[in-house]
C-alpha cells in the first residue's frame, strides 16, 4: 500500500481487529478506515472466527455480506460488545466529529448500543479543538430552511458562526441518508464549547441527530508512519 494515509488507516484497523474475541457482537462502522477494519475482520472470519456484526450503513452491510461476516440488526441484537468506527476529527477529550460519510445517525445509535466504542483513524484527524471539519447535522426533510435557521442560531448562541449548507450528492441532488434524512454541513470553524452546542442542537425539533459524539468513544487508535498510539482505554 503506497498511500501513507491508507497505510495508517490499515494499521489502526489491524490493531482494532486484535480486540475482537470469539462470540463478540460487533458494531461495524462506516467510512474508509472502518472499511479496512471490516476487510481484516472478514479475513479472520474466513479463518474461523465466530462473531456477529451490526453494520452502521447500507454500504458497510454490503461490504460485510460480501466477506461472509455473519450479520444482524439492532432489532435482533440490541446490545453489542464493541463498535469499531472511524471519525472525521477527535480532540484530547475523545470527543468526535462524525458524519462525513452521511452515516452519523446509525453510527451513533450503534455506538450507544455498544459497551465500548473504539475509533480507528490516521493522525490527520487529531485536533486540539473540534470544528476544522464542518459539523454534519442530520435533519428531517420537512422544513429544512426553518431547521437550518435554528441550527445557525444554536451555533451563534454557543460562539460559532459560519456557513450552514445543505449537502448535495455527486449528481447535485439533495443527499438523502440511509434513514431518509438530509444533512446540513456547518462550517463553524473552532467550536468553543462542543458540549453546549450539542445540547442546543438536541433541542431543535427538526434535528434528527448531530455529528458531535461526546462521551461515546472509549479509546482512539491513531496511526501514522511512526506506528500506532492508543488514546483512552482499550480494555
Ligand atoms: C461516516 O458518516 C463518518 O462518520 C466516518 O466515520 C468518518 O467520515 C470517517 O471516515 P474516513 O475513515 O473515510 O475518514
Amino acid at each position: 500500500m503506497t498511500d501513507p494515509a491508507e497505510a495508517a488507516k490499515r494499521l489502526a484497523a489491524a490493531r482494532a481487529v486484535d480486540l475482537v474475541k470469539p462470540g463478540m457482537r460487533l458494531g461495524l462502522g462506516t467510512g474508509s478506515t472502518a472499511a479496512h477494519f471490516v476487510a481484516l475482520l472478514g479475513e479472520r472470519v474466513a479463518q474461523g472466527l465466530q462473531v456477529v456484526g451490526v453494520p452502521t450503513s447500507v454500504r458497510t452491510r454490503e461490504q460485510a455480506a460480501a466477506l461472509n461476516i455473519p450479520l444482524s440488526t439492532l432489532d435482533e441484537t440490541p446490545q453489542l460488545d464493541l463498535t469499531v468506527d472511524g471519525a472525521d476529527e477527535f480532540d484530547p477529550q475523545l470527543r468526535l466529529i462524525k458524519g462525513g460519510g452521511a452515516a452519523l445517525l446509525r453510527e451513533k445509535i450503534v455506538a450507544a448500543a455498544s459497551a465500548r466504542m473504539v475509533v480507528v483513524t490516521d493522525r490527520s484527524k487529531q485536533v486540539a479543538n473540534l470544528g476544522r471539519f464542518p459539523l454534519p447535522v442530520e435533519v428531517d426533510r420537512f422544513g429544512v430552511p426553518a431547521t437550518r435557521l435554528h441550527v445557525i442560531a444554536a451555533g451563534k448562541a454557543t460562539g460559532c458562526s459560519g456557513e450552514v449548507k445543505l449537502r448535495l450528492d455527486a449528481h447535485g441532488h439533495v443527499l438523502v441518508t440511509d434513514g431518509g434524512h438530509a444533512i446540513l454541513d456547518c462550517a463553524f470553524g473552532i467550536i468553543p464549547d462542543p458540549d453546549a452546542l450539542a445540547q442546543k442542537l438536541n433541542a431543535i425539533p427538526g434535528v434528527v441527530e448531530h455529528g458531535l459524539f461526546i462521551g461515546m468513544a472509549t479509546a482512539i487508535i491513531v496511526a501514522d508512519a511512526a506506528g500506532v498510539e492508543v488514546i483512552g482505554d482499550l480494555s
